[in-house]
C-alpha cells in the first residue's frame, strides 16, 4: 500500500548504547509531534536489531527494518543472516540491494531477486534500492540502469508480491557526499520508475507503490524533496543518526 514513510539507515555506526539513546530519543520527540500518518522505520545493524524491537513496542508508527539479508533460509553461509531469524525476532522491513551492497560485496541482480524472493516468502518487506553513478548519469545512461535494475530485481514477482514492495531512488552520487538530487531529479526519476510499473503491472499497482528518496536527504531538503508527487518519503542515512534531524525529516511532508 502507498504510504509516507521515512527510513533510517544507520548503516555501521552506533554502539549498543548509542543505539538505544537514539531509539529513545526517536520515540521521545515521535510521540504527539509528528504525523501519524507517516510510517517510520528504523533499520540499525544486526546486532541492535533485536532491542530495537524491544524499545519500539507498543509503538504504532515505528517499524524495525534490517539492512540485508542472505537469499538462502539456512546454512554453511558464515557471517550471513537469512529472512527467517530476521523475523523471529519482530523485523518487519529488510533493505535489499543497496549501491554499498551492489559495489563492495558486488551483489547482481539476479542474486538481488533472490533475496527479495525470500524476504516476502518469509512475510516480510522488501525495501528495494537503485541507483546510477555520477559517470552514468553523465553519459545518459541513467535511465537504462534503473530500469535494468528494477527489472532484474523485481519485475518477475506476483503482483501480490510486487505490492508489498517498497522501492528506494538512491542515486550514488548523493549518498553521504553533501549533494541531493534536485527536486526536479528527484521527480523525473520517480515518475520514469512509476511508469515502468504501470507498464509491467498497471496503474492501479503503480499508484500503490511508495517510491522512496535517498542520497543527502536533510531536515533542510526533505521538504521540497516530499512535495513532489511521485516522491513518498526518504530512506535517510547520515541524517537518521541525529533524533532531531530525523524528527525534523518525518515532519516534512
Ligand atoms: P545519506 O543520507 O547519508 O546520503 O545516505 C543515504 C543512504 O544511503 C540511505 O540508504
Amino acid at each position: 500500500m502507498r504510504k509516507k514513510i521515512v527510513a533510517g539507515n544507520w548503516k555501521m555506526n552506533n554502539t549498543f548504547e548509542e543505539g538505544v539513546k537514539l531509539t529513545n530519543e526517536i520515540i521521545e520527540l515521535s510521540k504527539n509531534k509528528t504525523d501519524k500518518n507517516v510510517g517510520i522505520i528504523l533499520c540499525p545493524p544486526f546486532f541492535f536489531l533485536q532491542k530495537c524491537v524491544e524499545l519500539i513496542k507498543n509503538n504504532s508508527q515505528i517499524s524495525v527494518g534490517a539492512q540485508n539479508c542472505h537469499s538462502e533460509i539456512k546454512g554453511a553461509f558464515t557471517g550471513e543472516v537469512s529472512a527467517t531469524m530476521l523475523k523471529s525476532v519482530g523485523v518487519k522491513y529488510v533493505i535489499i540491494g543497496h549501491s554499498e551492497r551492489r559495489s563492495y560485496f558486488k551483489e547482481d541482480n539476479i542474486f538481488l531477486s533472490k533475496k527479495v524472493k525470500q524476504v516476502l516468502a518469509t512475510g516480510l518487506f522488501p525495501i528495494y534500492c537503485c541507483g546510477e553513478t555520477l559517470p552514468e548519469r553523465e553519459s545518459g545512461k541513467l535511465f537504462d540502469i534503473i530500469k535494468t535494475q528494477i527489472e532484474g530485481g523485481l519485475f518477475d514477482l506476483s503482483k501480490e508480491d510486487f505490492l508489498k514492495t517498497i522501492i528506494a531512488y538512491e542515486p550514488v552520487w548523493a549518498i553521504g557526499t553533501g549533494v541531493t538530487a534536485t527536486s526536479e531529479q528527484a521527480q523525473e526519476m520517480h515518475e520514469f520508475i512509476r511508469k515502468l510499473i504501470i507498464q509491467k503491472y498497471g496503474s492501479d499497482v503503480a499508484g500503490e507503490t511508495t517510491i522512496l528518496y535517498g542520497g543527502s536527504c536533510n531536515s533542510k531538503n526533505a521538504k521540497e524533496l516530499f512535495a513532489n508527487k511521485d516522491v513518498d518519503g526518504g530512506l535517510i542515512g547520515g541524517a537518521s543518526l541525529k533524533s532531531q534531524d530525523f524528527i525534523d525529516i518525518v515532519n516534512s511532508f
